[in-house]
């Protein structure tokens, strides 16, 4: 009996006798020998499978496998020093497990437009493969993060009356009977979870009915978001540039070859690991934009052009503080001496890709919260359960939350992210 093992653990079997299920990718053949280009879903690597050392069967199977065809390998890991993966197979023996036909990603270029609508098969290439991997340490980290600092994990709801974020972007849903919609943010219940357990995170799907249609905005995303009793923004603050940083060092770590295939430069993404952030007003950035030219009243919510010119000054990712009240969500806590600004903070991350993080301390007072709700057009009812935290207890708290999608386009640095998710949820796409 050999060993099944999965490509990537190759280097631990050189020279042993192994057996792999995996998926053909490309192939190329001579008379005397064939390379079969595989893939495991753990990594990608070459078979070499040499005419005289196997069957005539075996070798005939081989020259006709098509794209995607599933496979048992039977054969033993060698090193190879020419590829960057750094081992083969020496293929023995050939079991076809699915045939496959036609597979239509082809190694020929593709549209984007193509590439979405077989979203499903289009996971397997290598480009893919390697953001949502990327994705998957930037999670892993996030519970590694969160669980080093007692943080609890208090899952939110998805089906909920309140919207946090107003009320231009919800997704209506009947609810027997009543209106419900689906959860635009978990913080309102992390802060009643952070209440009950101290210092809590959510990490869940989000939904924002935007009929936005940049490269930032996703219908579906998910978002992480920690919340802590007893703390100011100052602190909240700090929290929030280890986070990023641990991030982005951990996919340095964890994720070299990934970084690779897509072509990021590493220099760039080390710089994004030392702290501290900066940190300017919007007060400040206001003047900065116009001093850049740019078209910015005070009171103006900054879209991309604004963010990606103020991020632009800055080499690291940058803090922009206390927004005006007027822009913001109603929970937010009233600057102690102006009452135009809000204890707030967004972090916008260099080279254009804008806002990963929105946050800010929450105000405390039961009056004027409720004053906030009314002034929302928010029914007060519905948030009777959230000013409860206001009338037992009321501390400082804080918290924040990042976008994944949006913290991945830019550790990737790719384009969209449409890409940093494994079934994007777009205007005009639902569909695969
Ligand atoms: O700034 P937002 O709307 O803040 C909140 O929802 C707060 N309740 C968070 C909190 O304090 N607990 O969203 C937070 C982050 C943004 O900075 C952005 O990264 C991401 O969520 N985000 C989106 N990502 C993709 N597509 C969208 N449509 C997004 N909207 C927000
Ligand atoms: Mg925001």
């Amino acid at each position: 009996m050999v060993e099944q093992i999965s490509i990537i653990d190759a280097k631990e079997h050189v020279n042993e006798q192994v057996k792999i299920g995996a998926w053909l990718t490309d192939k190329r053949s001579s008379g005397k020998i064939a390379f079969l280009q595989l893939r495991d879903g753990t990594a990608y690597f070459q078979g070499v499978l040499v005419k005289s050392a196997v069957s005539e069967e075996i070798f005939q199977l081989a020259k006709e496998l098509h794209q995607e065809a599933s496979l048992w390998i039977y054969g033993e890991i060698h090193q190879d020093t020419r590829s960057k993966f750094g081992y083969e197979i020496e293929i023995s023996n050939l079991e076809l497990v699915g045939e496959s036909h036609d597979y239509p990603i082809t190694p020929k270029e593709h549209g984007v437009d193509f590439l979405m609508d077989h979203r499903h098969l289009w996971l397997r290439s290598t480009r893919p493969h390697a953001i949502l991997k990327i994705r998957n340490e930037v999670i892993r980290a996030t519970y590694q993060f969160y669980n080093d600092r007692e943080f609890t994990k208090i899952d939110a709801p998805i089906l909920t009356g309140s919207a946090p974020e107003g009320t231009t972007e919800l997704f209506h849903t009947e609810y027997f009977g009543r209106d419900a919609y689906l959860s635009q943010s978990g913080q309102l219940y992390e802060e009643a979870g952070a209440m009950a357990f101290g210092k809590v995170f959510s990490f869940g799907p989000t939904f924002r009915a935007e009929e936005s249609k940049t490269r930032r905005h996703l219908i579906e995303f998910w978002m992480i978001e920690p919340e802590m009793a007893f703390m100011h923004q100052e602190e909240s603050l700090k929290i929030q540039e280890e986070y990023v940083a641990y991030l982005v060092q951990n996919v340095l770590d964890h994720c070299d070859y990934e970084l690779d295939v897509l072509g990021r430069d590493k220099e760039v993404l080390r710089r994004y690991t030392k702290l501290p952030y900066n940190r300017i007003t919007y007060d400040e950035a206001i003047k900065m934009l116009q001093k850049g030219g740019l078209d910015a009243d005070w009171g103006l919510d900054f879209g991309s052009p604004e963010e990606t010119y103020l991020a632009d000054q800055f080499e690291q990712p940058v803090f922009v503080l206390n927004y005006p009240k007027a822009i913001k969500p109603f929970y937010m806590k009233p600057h102690p001496t102006r009452d135009d600004v809000v204890i707030c903070a967004d972090l916008l991350a260099p080279e254009g890709y804008g806002e990963i993080i929105g946050g800010s301390e929450r105000a405390t007072d039961y009056n004027y919260l409720l004053a906030q709700i009314k002034a929302a057009g928010l029914d007060p009812k519905e948030y009777e359960w959230y000013l409860d935290l206001r009338k037992y207890g009321s501390v400082p708290h804080s918290g924040f939350g990042l976008g994944l999608e949006r913290a991945i386009v830019w550790i990737c640095g790719i384009d969209h992210v449409r890409e940093a998710i494994p079934f994007p949820r777009l205007l005009n796409r639902i569909y695969p």
